[in-house]
């Protein structure tokens, strides 16, 4: 049994391309026992943009926090522990402007914690998230992944992998607005045979 971790990163909903593949392998993968949990990340009130309450409590031991602190970091620890506690985890995510939505930006800012997600080490810092699967949806509306200006791919590769995931499978929709039939139909192909 399985704790899988479904993180959308599309303001879209019933348009979005990104949670209609993300639906489609969620189906795929949960097994019977698995429990299911779901951030969606612009309908979520706990992701926030943090402010400097929050970013200095991250490396202040909780004791010692003020309560604005405590207050300001709340949120971070429990999306933080929930991404550390899950086994598998399916991450829907545009291409917006080159990158990750500002969604799953902040989202990104918030998972990435001393102590639960990472810890510093004499020779830098390590990953504390072992044995994790993620399987990473990417859609993009005209450019290329793996190109020189996808900087999402290589993006969520290195974020994933600072937190000790490196078993990493990308589904790919991209340039649909060529022919989005054709990229959505090749996704779901990828996704069947997983
Ligand atoms: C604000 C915005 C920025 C976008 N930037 C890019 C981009 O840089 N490159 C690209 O190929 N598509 C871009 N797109 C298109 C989206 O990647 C495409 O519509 C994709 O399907 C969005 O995922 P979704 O269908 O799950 O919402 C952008 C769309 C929006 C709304």
């Amino acid at each position: 049994m399985k704790t899988l971790l479904r993180i959308d990163g599309s303001p879209r909903k019933e348009t979005s391309i990104s949670r209609q593949l993300a639906n489609n392998l969620q189906e795929h993968l949960k097994r019977e026992g698995d429990s299911l949990l779901h951030r969606d990340l612009y309908y979520d009130d706990l992701v926030q943009l943090g402010n400097q309450d929050q970013v200095d409590a991250y490396f202040i031991p909780e004791d010692q926090q003020t309560e604005a602190q405590k207050a300001a970091v709340h949120n971070s620890n429990i999306l933080a522990q929930e991404f550390a506690n899950a086994d598998t985890y399916i991450i829907a995510s545009p291409m917006y402007n080159f990158s990750v939505t500002a969604g799953l930006k902040t989202y990104i800012d918030a998972i990435s914690r001393v102590g639960i997600s990472f810890k510093y080490t004499e020779k830098g810092p390590v990953g504390l998230l072992k044995n994790k699967k993620a399987y990473v949806i990417v859609t993009t509306g005209g450019t290329k992944l793996n190109s020189p200006v996808d900087h999402v791919t290589n993006y969520l590769t290195t974020f994933l992998n600072f937190l000790g995931i490196t078993d990493i499978t990308f589904i790919s929709a991209d340039e649909v607005v060529a022919n989005q039939e054709q990229a959505i139909a090749l996704a779901k192909e990828q996704i069947s045979i997983l």
